[in-house]
């Protein structure tokens, strides 16, 4: 397949660019119609539409990779399809099978495939699928329709200098998600709640922002869009807990750790707990892991330091993933399904 002649690769932002099509099917009376290929870029939505009102609204992010060898693979879609299950489930909209979030997902890419960057670019296609209440009600209740929709749209390399470490500003002020409220579900809802804390962390020169535990504001929960993971004594140590979104990445990185002979734990990290960490990280699709150099709080001022250089093993890490991604590591646990025919 022949990539798109005027687009250069190796410049495009991380952002959204237009492709060709993107696919559609809705819920009705019960059941998931026929799959729509559409070159809209718009969708027509009931203006009492409960993904409107009362943010009936849950996505994903994944990415298809073109690989060394030309293969493009995807990478544990199974993993997002389920997470969108459990957003559906726990906001009381319809499910998407997982064979539907697959079917509809190689199609997208099938459709633009000349939209996928060539290996060695940084760049790659990002997916997102999309799911809305799109029936009407006044009342609060869930809508009886729903639209799934699947677009894609083709992202430069999140760090343009290369995998650099970036600050982070802990936040106090701000709660993304309460403990027993929407935090492990990837709803819009929970991105609008720390949207204030994010903006005011990038126009204090942060990257992102860390947020703490919304009850007793002692341990970290996780940085705006991405988990959280310290390192020391040969040992991953991320965070555990009930309002933080289940990392598709983290859950890969504490395998790879595994793998290399690097402990892991999942458990409550305390706030004091930063000052003992010899690298930290925030780990999610769309860097892998983004190096922290330095995550500053921003109601004390403290500020914790890690070097201007990504740590061994975020490094190890880091490059292991993306291996695996791009197909030049061995796939030891069958993580990455290979699209035929593009
Ligand atoms: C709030 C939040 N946490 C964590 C992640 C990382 O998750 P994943 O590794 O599945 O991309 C994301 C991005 O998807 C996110 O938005």
């Amino acid at each position: 397949m022949m990539e798109k002649d005027n687009l250069d690769w190796g410049n495009l932002p991380f952002g959204y660019l237009k492709t060709d099509y993107n696919v559609r099917c809705y819920y009705r009376d019960g059941k998931w119609g026929e799959v729509e290929i559409s070159s809209s870029e718009y969708i027509p939505v009931h203006m009492a539409a409960t993904a409107l009102h009362y943010g009936q609204e849950a996505f994903e992010g994944l990415k298809a990779y073109r690989g060394k060898d030309g293969k493009v693979r995807l990478f544990r879609w199974q993993e997002n399809a389920k997470r969108l299950i459990h957003s559906a489930d726990g906001i009381m909209m319809a499910e998407v099978p997982e064979e539907l979030f697959y079917e509809m997902v190689v199609k997208v890419i099938t459709l633009n495939a000349k939209y996928i960057p060539p290996y060695g670019t940084g760049a790659t296609l990002y997916i997102r699928p999309l799911l809305i209440g799109s029936g009407p009600q006044v009342g609060v209740k869930p809508a009886d329709e729903y639209l799934f929709m699947v677009f894609v749209t083709p992202v430069g390399p999140y760090f343009k200098e290369g995998f650099k470490p970036v600050s982070v500003e802990v936040v106090r002020d701000v709660d993304r998600a309460a403990p027993l409220g929407t935090g492990t579900f990837k709803v819009g809802g929970n991105y609008a709640a720390g949207m204030r804390a994010s903006q005011r962390a990038h126009e204090n020169g942060f990257a992102s922002v860390l947020f703490l535990d919304a009850l007793e504001k002692k341990y970290i929960d996780e940085a705006g869009p991405a988990n959280f993971f310290g390192i020391k004594n040969n040992t991953y140590i991320t965070p555990k807990s009930n309002s933080i979104l289940p990392s598709i990445t983290n859950m890969s990185l504490e395998q790879i750790a595994k793998d290399n002979n690097i402990k892991v734990e999942r458990r409550k990290v305390p706030i004091e707990e930063l000052e003992t960490f010899e690298e930290a990280g925030a780990c999610g699709t769309a860097a892998i892991i983004s190096p922290i150099k330095k995550i500053k709080d921003h109601s004390t001022g403290k500020v914790y330091e890690y070097g201007d250089e990504p740590g061994p093993v975020s490094t190890k890490l880091y490059y292991h993933l993306r291996g695996i991604q791009e197909g030049t590591e061995d796939d030891l646990h069958g993580w990455t399904t290979i699209i035929d025919g593009i």
